[in-house]
């Protein structure tokens, strides 16, 4: 077991606490971009894979509500840290703050007087290739992010850990355009990335990843560089051969089929398969989220899905109006043309339990609800 720090991309805090969640089991939430966990190597694999995560550090030590405390002291702590920690070896003191960091405390000050302090002949200071990375994270108040968050106001902390090597920093993936078959429709990589992993079930990874909207590949993809089984189809054959050619292309896991297929269709067409995961976004209507166009397309899917695996889970993104970015999702919101209890009700019918939704902006006039199902019973 390992214990370790992650950090979150700013982007969606409350997405990125939803992710490591879905993969590594409980998680200490030391504020809204920073969580502390303890893991096996098998989780620990699952995490290097993270669509938000931006950071990892080990052997950690944390200060609740610093202030008033000095850089000296600050640095004493640190150097006192480091008589355990860290391990022989060239360093660099690195710093960054969270939301708006924590007043007083100024990073080049940070990295010199604990630089200073630190450094030995067993330690000795490196700032273009260090051994050993120390990452000081000065967290404070968030400043607004584009959206909302349900996470408690904690303190202001200071974390301090070595920067784990597995560590890739955020993730972006392949540009969709440089693929060998690109349409507009191609899901954003990291977007594509984050639905993998939230279809995972407490930490568990699905037996295979199942799109029946699969278009370009996008979400194909991704699963397939995570080393996931892929069953992926589409109505379109045109879309059909083309998510073919970019997961050859790809080069991931070698084990997938791509057939055509309606979406309400993929029992007859797949069989019974236990533990797969749906992850996928359907196709809507002209007006989005005003119209309830892909609504059947969705149940039949829905419905089909449970029929094909019914101990799987499901991760998809329905069109919403903006004003659901401002705070939880109320019951009158509207998704698809009608409220959002009613669609929660629609999607239970088909034998799904929503267990997350999380909206997500995507231009001024239109926002995604990123919705996680598990069985109902
Ligand atoms: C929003 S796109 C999916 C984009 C995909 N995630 C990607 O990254 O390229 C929706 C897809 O659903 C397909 N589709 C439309 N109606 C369908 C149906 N009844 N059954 C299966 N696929 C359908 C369309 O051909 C389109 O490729």
């Amino acid at each position: 077991m390992r214990s370790l720090v992650l950090i979150g991309s700013g982007w969606h805090p409350s997405l990125f606490r939803a992710e490591v969640s879905a993969l590594s089991g409980p998680i200490e939430v030391l504020h809204p971009r920073a969580v502390f966990l303890t893991n096996d190597e098998d989780a620990l694999h699952r995490l290097s894979g993270t669509a938000l995560v931006d950071d990892a550090l080990i052997s950690t030590a944390r200060l609740w509500d610093p202030s008033p405390l000095s850089v000296g002291e600050l640095a004493g702590h640190i150097a006192q840290w480091a008589v355990t920690s860290l391990p022989e070896g060239s360093f660099a003191i690195r710093t960054r703050k969270l939301g708006r960091g924590i007043d007083d405390l100024s990073c080049s000050r940070i990295e010199s007087e604990a630089g200073a302090q630190l450094s030995s002949d067993v330690n000795p200071v490196d700032l273009e290739e260090p051994t050993h990375e120390v990452v000081v994270i000065l967290a404070g108040p968030e400043d607004g992010s584009t959206h909302w968050d349900d996470a408690v106001p904690t303190s202001p902390i200071v974390l301090w850990g070595i920067r784990d090597g597995n560590s890739k920093g955020g993730y972006t993936g392949t540009s969709p355009t440089e693929r060998p078959f690109f349409k507009p429709v191609t899901l954003d990589p990291r977007l594509a990335r984050l639905m993998v992993s939230l279809s995972h079930r407490r930490g568990h990874s699905p037996t295979v990843v199942v799109d029946p909207f699969c278009g370009t590949g996008g979400i194909a993809i991704e699963a397939s560089l995570l080393d996931l089984e892929v069953l992926a189809s589409d109505l379109d054959e045109e879309m059909v051969e083309g998510t073919r050619t970019n997961l050859k292309w790809i080069g991931g896991q070698k084990n997938h089929s791509v057939e055509q297929c309606a979406a309400d269709r993929i029992h007859e067409l797949w069989g019974e398969r236990p533990g797969c995961s749906f992850v996928f976004d359907p196709p809507y209507g002209r007006n989005a989220w005003a119209s309830d166009d892909g609504l059947e397309l969705l149940l039949g899917a829905l419905a089909s899905a449970r029929m094909m695996s019914p101990e799987g889970s499901v991760c998809t993104m329905l069109p919403t109006s903006p004003e659901a970015l401002g705070g939880p999702v109320s019951n009158h919101q509207v998704v698809m043309g009608r409220t959002w209890d009613e669609i929660r009700n629609l999607i239970r019918e088909t034998g799904w339990q929503v267990v997350l939704n999380s909206p997500i902006r995507v231009h001024r006039s239109l926002s995604r609800l990123v919705v996680v199902c598990h069985p109902a019973d």
